[in-house]
Order: structure tokens, then C-alpha cells, then sequence
């Protein structure tokens, strides 16, 4: 009920306290006294070169660089001089021109695009952005300021803006809370949180990103700062939003919408998109800690088959190796892996295996002795090596952030790969130390030659290391597509990596936070995305585990891991009737492979997220910003997990539109919540009204046999409907070279007809000639079906009422009539 709008001298006074607030519980151990805080004063003087502007208070500078009509970096240098312009997440800034204008009138100065402007106010250096339409959707509610840091030199560095009673917020990665981020205080410093818990902090990740909607309007921001960070979405103060570091530059991204989804596309210009993954990758893969001996690898693998259970990945965690030393094998477990690798393969199999950043110090073992002479590990300020213990036992860890030794490791993946190894999972990099948790504070770091201590690094070592993953495979893979998992990142791992959410629990709060972190590392620009299915700590029962699978047939990276001491856990575990249900999903994984395959290239290409919380498809509900159960993968597939044991039944929202239920083909009008039911046997799915879906036949793993045809279920609707359908070889990078096809339908029905329209871009031609047409929910009886222009008469209605009919799929437009 905060009815006072406060003007911004109140607001500024205000703050002055409520920093002193901020600075105490930011560093409440450190004891440091701030001994200078300095705001920024008056702007005035403003130069531009190009689509950067200055302005300066006469110390300080404040850099605007304008990066395309819906993108503005502000940056802010305490005494006028900038850091040099690098940074891990942005590896280049757009520079296509971009029409830019500056006003300066007696209050402000504006630099407008077609779509943005930013005010700079002449009475106190306050910024703040408005739309085209003059709607101020972002404004500070104090000027930028920082202290100065006196035990590691540089400074603190606040930003506040204001934050309004509808506001909320999304984004900031793998956080384990609500959804809606507003009243949270976050810190980014990514942390190894074996069995963390609901609202626990930081974790894993650092995704400096958040979006904001209010009234309707969205925006975003990427503070980005790789130095402990926070974020404050009114919490302390709910009219206050801030973000601040520990140290480095005051530099954030100011991103249009209007749409959520826009404002997740901007992002994705700025720190990439992931590569198109493997389409193996996309199918099920199974793991423990550990599968071992050779033998045990077998008989699980064997279990898939037997069981007639998909499977396409199988992994080794640390037990394969030689005393846990990184590039090595325990010949006791694995007499020969190459050849294990190779039958598993047969059989279907793709191999993963761990790695972790620690390296053994051991002078006989030929990676430690390498990196020592060549002086790839970190050093302490002083010198000293930084050493830590982990697996191995005492380590010593690569600078991932050294171009130099980011090639030396890529290049020791050389023998693995020789050895038939398909994936590499990337673990412990926050990095991990045990005891201490993670390097000290000042260990130094090449930084790409940048240099920095700790501070700056710690959030992106994990990302550099993965990088050095995937960057290596590429080089050995040559054309093929490397897959690696990571569990540490900054923003931009996406062009490297998939992650899971790392050491979760066998709980069902852990199942519904597992879905949230899913929908909100997507909606973060990290889309290949899942957790350990059925808990990695802990036992599920039949019916927690059933429940996990389901929701992880839609997490875009879908793999069970359980910790060592921890019982039996693949999907035939828990008998029936667990093991049928469990593979009648994977195998609608399979089925709808080619779907996901396309909401993945929709990603890669277009910068979409692939899971999509409802309050991304209607924003301006309010209610839906506190939605997070449901999601759509893609565009098309509305998914409901169930989260509670024994559910029999439950609420969805579905938002405007026809939806068609999954299981019954019984069509809903969305826009409102539907009672569901919910037997053990089916979660709530549903199907957009005009989507085409196409559906590959199961398979126990990708490529196991030739594709014949392809089914394309085509749901009716009374108005146009746009749907893509990726498809290449799945594993190679032709498709950057336009090796692939990219084809695009429209649906588009009257009462007495159905038209479906097709177009193709791309250079890739798939071996299958037919699609197998299922056209559901006709609301006529088919009399006449013509294919660009002939009629066929071979067709069926079956007892669903649903039309069938083949035909080749060269086709440009299907006619479907009374
Ligand atoms: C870490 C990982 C876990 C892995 C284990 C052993 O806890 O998060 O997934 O199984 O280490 O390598």
C-alpha cells in the first residue's frame, strides 16, 4: 500500500541510508569501511563519436554506446578513464550502423533510436529509458555511484533504479525460488551446493540477466560484471530495484521488448545462441555415479534393450578413471575401453564422460607434468601454486581463462575421442575446491590477457573450461558436433554447453523447483537444459520417479543421475506398473524428437527460448507472472508436470486460444484455468490449435533404423497458424552451409474446410518420401482432398474421427473439404 510517491530528492536521501543497508549485508564479513562513496553529480558535458556518447560530470564519465536500435550499453568510469572493452559473455558488439540522434534541451539529454530513448537528467545525472510511444520503462531512482574498495583496489559499484507496485521479474538463470523474482535479493558467485535447498543462494550459475515486466511493457538487463554480484528486485525496498558488484565496471545492457520474447532474442544477439546439438543428444541418456566395472556399463545398456526402452547416452562419472586423474583410465575396471566404447556403440550407445577441473599433483602423471612445465595452473598472488583438494586428492587447476591453456586442454580429449567417446561432461567447475569451497580471493588469472584476480574470474572459470571442452572436440571432431554438459557458467555458456541444475534431491519439492529452474534457465538464454531425473541425492519411490520422467520428456536435455550410494535407478527400477509408463514417455520423447529438433533450431536461429513459461505467451496478465507449472515447449506444446504424489486431478491454465488435450484430442478454449485429470499414466499435455506436429517412429536409439515416413499430426483451427519443421543429418555442421530443411506450414480452417500450405528453405533433402497425414479434429465430414490440385481418394477416418491419408512430402497446399 505504498500510496506516497516519493520525488527523487526524497527518493535519493532515502537510498544514501539504505546503501549504508546494502553495503553492510553485502560484505558482512570483509570489515572493510567504505572511504569514499561517490555518486555521480551533475552531467556537463556530453561528446559522441559515432554511436557512443559521453557524458561527464567532470571526474567521472559515463559511456553510452547504442549497439542497434533496441540495445544500449551504459558504462561508468569513477575518474573518467574505462577499463578496456572486454568481456567473455559479448564477444562482439554489433557494428552495423544504426540511426542515432542526440537532443539536448534545458532538462536532459536524449539519444534516441527508432526505438529507444535514453534521458540523462541535467539536475542529478538520474538515467532512465522510454519507449517510442514516451513510456518510461526503466528509470534510476538514485545516480549510479561506487566506493572505493581499499584491500584489492578498484570499487563497489551500485546501480538503482526504480521499481513499480505491478512490476516483477524473470531471468537470472538456475535460481532454486519462485519464478517471479520480485522481493528476492540475489548473489551471483557460483557455488558447489550439493542437495541445496528451495531459496538457497547462490548456486551453480551466474547469469547477470533479468527481465522486467510492467504494465505490460518488457525490458531487460544484463549487468554485465563478472565480480560477486547482487541483484535486489524490492526486497529491502519494494520501490527500488538494484544490482551492484563487488569490483569491475559499472556496465549494463538496457534491452527493449515489448515482448518478453523480444527481449530474450536481444540477448541472444549479444551472447549467442547454443550450436545445434547432436540429435542423439535430444533422445534419453542414463547415468549414475558410477556405473562400473566395465561389466555393470554393459548390463545397463543391455537393460535398455532388453526392456525395450530408448536410450542413446550412457555415462561414466569419476570411477572410470585412474585414481580420479583427468585423461586417464582404471584398467582394473575398464581392461579396454576402446573397445567397450565401441560395442556400446553398436548396440546404439553414445559414450560421456566426466571430467573435472582439479589435476592430481603427481610428477608421474603425464597431465600434471605438462601443465607445470608449461605453467597452465593457476598461481596464488604471491606465487604459490593454488592448490586445493578435490577427488584426486591435492590439485592444482588449468587457468581456463588462458587462451593458451584453453588449446592445451581442448587438445587432450584427443585419445578419449580416438576411443570413441561422443560427449564430455564437464563437472566440479565452479570451481570446487573442498574445504575452502573455491579459490581464494587472490589468485590471479590471465583473463585473455585482461588479468585479474579471483574476483573477476571465479564466475566465468567454469564457462572457460567448458569452452576449452567444446572448442577442443571441435578442432579433433572435425565436422561433427561435439555435446558437453557443464555445471558451472556465466552467461553466454549457451554457445559451448548444455548444463543440468546439478546435485539435486529425490523430493517432490525438488521435482516442482526442478521445473521452475528448467523454465527459468531457458527464459535465461540457457536453453539445453534438464535435471538429474528421480533426485541425485536421496530415493524416490516408483511414483516420484514416474512423475520425474514425465516432466523430463520436456526438459530439452533429458538424463536420470543418482549419487553412489543411492539404490538401483533405471527406468525398469521400480517394476510395474512404473516400468511401462516410463517407457511409454520416452518414447513420445522419440516420437516428438523431430519437433524438438525444430523448437531447437527456432533457438539457434532465431534466438527463441525453447521452454517458454505462460507468462511469456500473455505477459499483460497479471496473473500469469505468477504462473510456474505450466510451460510450452516450442510454441505448440503446453505441458503440465504433476508435482504432488497421488494427484488424481489437476488445474492447468491455458492461455488464448483452441488447445487440443493430448491424450482425448478433446479441444479446449484457453484464457482460463481447465480441471485435469492426472492418473499415473499421463501428465496434462496439450497441443496448440493449427500446430502441425510431425512424429518420428520410436526407436530404441536415434538412427537405429531408416526413417520410412513421417507422421504429421495436423490439428484443425479456425484461424492461421504458422509451424516449423527442422530437419538435417543430425550431426554434422553442414547446416551452416544451408544444408538443411527448413520447412514451414500454415493451417488455416473454415467450417467446411482445412488448407494446409507448405514452403521450403534449405539444401537438405531427407531420405523418406512419405508423410503420413493425421488431421485431427476436423469439425466436417471429408469429402474431397486434394493435393495442389489433384484429388485423392485413398483415405481413412478412423475410429477417433481423425483423417488419414499418405502422400509424398513434396506437396505446396492441401485441400481438405466437405
Ligand atoms: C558432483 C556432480 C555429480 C557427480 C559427482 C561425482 O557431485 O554434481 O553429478 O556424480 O560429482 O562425479
Amino acid at each position: 500500500m505504498e500510496e506516497h510517491i516519493l520525488n527523487p530528492k526524497e527518493v535519493f536521501n532515502e537510498l544514501v541510508e539504505e546503501e549504508e543497508g546494502f553495503r553492510h549485508l553485502n560484505n558482512p564479513a570483509d570489515g572493510i569501511k567504505p572511504i569514499t562513496k561517490k555518486y555521480l553529480g551533475i552531467p556537463t558535458h556530453v561528446s559522441q563519436a559515432g554511436n557512443k556518447f559521453y557524458f561527464t560530470d567532470g571526474d567521472a564519465k559515463v559511456e553510452l554506446v547504442v549497439v542497434n536500435e533496441e540495445i544500449m550499453r551504459v558504462r561508468v568510469a569513477p575518474h573518467g578513464v574505462f577499463l578496456e572493452d572486454f568481456s567473455y559473455a559479448v564477444p562482439e558488439l554489433s557494428n552495423k550502423p544504426v540511426a542515432v540522434s542526440l537532443y539536448n534541451d534545458e532538462k536532459e539529454f536524449k539519444v534516441s533510436t527508432a526505438k529507444v530513448n535514453c534521458h540523462i537528467r541535467k539536475s542529478d545525472f538520474f538515467i532512465s529509458f522510454s519507449d517510442s510511444n514516451h513510456v518510461v520503462t526503466s528509470a534510476d531512482a538514485a545516480p549510479m555511484h561506487w566506493e572505493e574498495n581499499t584491500k584489492f583496489g578498484g570499487y563497489y559499484v551500485f546501480c538503482t533504479k526504480t521499481c513499480n507496485p505491478d512490476e516483477n521479474f524473470f531471468g537470472m538463470g538456475d535460481k532454486p525460488t519462485e519464478l517471479n523474482l520480485r522481493g528476492k535479493r540475489l548473489t551471483n558467485w557460483n557455488t558447489d551446493a550439493y542437495s541445496f535447498g528451495w531459496n538457497q543462494d547462490p548456486l551453480y550459475r551466474s547469469i547477470p540477466f533479468y527481465i522486467s515486466v510492467n504494465e505490460g511493457i518488457a525490458h531487460g538487463i544484463f549487468f554485465d560484471n563478472t565480480f560477486k554480484a547482487h541483484f535486489d528486485f524490492g526486497a529491502e525496498d519494494k520501490t527500488k530495484t538494484s544490482f551492484w558488484a563487488d569490483g569491475g565496471e559499472l556496465q549494463y545492457y538496457y534491452i527493449h521488448g515489448p515482448h518478453m520474447m523480444d527481449v530474450v532474442k536481444s540477448y541472444h544477439l549479444l551472447t549467442g545462441t547454443h550450436p545445434m546439438p547432436p540429435l542423439w543428444a535430444l533422445g534419453y541418456h542414463q547415468c549414475r555415479w558410477s556405473y562400473y566395472p566395465e561389466s555393470k556399463v554393459r548390463v545397463v545398456a543391455k537393460g535398455f534393450r532388453q526392456n525395450q526402452i530408448p536410450c542413446d547416452g550412457i555415462y561414466l562419472d569419476i570411477d572410470y578413471m585412474d585414481g580420479y586423474r583427468c585423461f586417464t583410465w582404471n584398467r582394473k575396471y575398464f581392461p579396454d575401453p576402446k573397445k567397450m566404447i565401441k560395442d556400446l556403440a553398436a548396440d546404439g550407445f553414445k559414450t560421456v564422460v566426466i571430467i573435472d577441473p582439479g589435476i592430481r599433483v603427481d610428477d608421474n602423471y603425464p597431465v600434471f607434468k605438462e601443465g607445470k612445465e608449461k605453467k597452465y595452473f593457476c598461481r596464488r598472488s604471491d606465487d604459490y601454486f593454488m592448490e586445493g583438494h578435490v577427488w584426486p586428492g591435492r590439485c592444482q587447476f588449468p587457468d581456463f581463462t588462458n587462451p593458451e591453456v584453453r588449446e592445451w586442454w581442448g587438445g587432450l580429449f584427443d585419445e578419449l575421442i580416438e576411443m570413441g567417446v561422443a560427449g564430455v561432461w564437464n563437472d566440479m567447475n565452479e570451481p570446487a575446491v573442498f574445504g575452502a569451497g573455491t579459490f581464494p580471493d587472490d589468485v590471479r588469472h590471465q583473463y585473455d590477457g585482461y588479468r585479474g584476480s579471483h574476483r573477476k574470474a571465479h564466475n566465468v572459470y567454469g564457462m572457460q573450461m567448458v569452452r576449452a571442452t567444446y572448442e577442443g572436440m571441435r578442432k579433433i571432431f572435425k565436422n561433427k558436433r561435439p555435446f558437453t554438459i557443464t555445471r558451472a557458467g556465466y552467461s553466454g555458456l549457451q554457445r559451448y554447453a548444455s548444463v543440468w541444475t546439478g546435485d539435486n534431491v529425490a523430493t517432490w519439492e525438488h521435482l516442482k523447483l526442478g521445473n521452475i529452474q528448467c523454465q527459468r534457465l531457458s527464459m535465461s538464454g540457457i536453453p539445453f537444459c534438464g535435471t538429474d531425473i528421480g533426485g541425485f541425492s536421496g530415493e524416490p519411490d516408483g511414483e516420484l520417479f514416474t512423475r520425474w520422467i514425465q516432466m523430463g520428456t520436456f526438459s530439452p536435455f533429458m538424463r536420470a543421475h543418482s549419487a553412489g550410494d543411492t539404490k538401483e535407478r533405471e527406468p525398469w527400477s521400480f517394476g510395474e506398473p512404473f516400468t511401462a509408463i516410463n517407457r511409454k514417455f520416452i518414447e513420445l520423447r522419440y516420437r516428438l524428437l523431430p519437433y524438438m529438433y525444430s523448437a531447437f533450431w527456432e533457438h539457434h536461429r532465431y534466438g527463441f527460448p525453447i521452454l517458454r513459461p505462460v507468462v511469456m505467451q500473455e505477459q499483460e496478465v497479471l496473473k500469469n507472472h505468477f504462473r510456474q507449472d505450466e510451460f510450452t515447449y516450442g510454441d505448440k506444446i503446453l505441458v503440465c508436470p504433476v508435482m504432488e504424489p497421488g494427484q488424481k486431478s489437476r488445474k492447468v491454465y491455458l492461455p488464448k486460444g483452441d488447445w487440443y488435450n493430448y491424450w482425448t484430442n478433446e479441444v479446449t478454449v484457453g484464457g482460463d484455468e481447465v480441471e485435469t485429470p492426472t492418473p499415473l499414466e499421463t501428465i496434462p499435455i496439450f497441443i496448440k490449435a493449427g500446430s502441425v506436429i510431425p512424429e518420428y517412429p520410436v526407436m530404441q536409439y536415434v538412427g537405429e533404423k531408416p526413417i520410412e515416413e513421417v507422421k504429421m499430426n495436423v490439428y484443425y483451427s479456425d484461424y492461421e497458424v504458422n509451424s516449423f519443421f527442422f530437419e538435417d543429418h543430425g550431426e554434422s555442421f553442414a547446416y551452416e552451409q544451408d544444408i538443411y530443411s527448413e520447412k514451414k506450414f500454415i493451417v488455416n480452417g473454415t467450417e467446411s474446410s482445412l488448407e494446409i500450405q507448405q514452403s521450403m528453405e534449405g539444401l537438405y533433402t531427407p531420405r523418406y518420401d512419405a508423410y503420413c497425414f493425421n488431421i485431427i479434429g476436423l469439425p466436417f465430414i471429408p469429402a474431397h482432398i486434394s493435393v495442389d490440385g489433384k484429388e485423392i481418394t485413398d483415405y481413412a477416418i478412423n475410429s477417433e474421427k481423425v483423417l488419414e491419408f499418405k502422400h509424398t512430402k513434396t506437396f505446396k497446399h492441401i485441400e481438405i473439404k466437405k
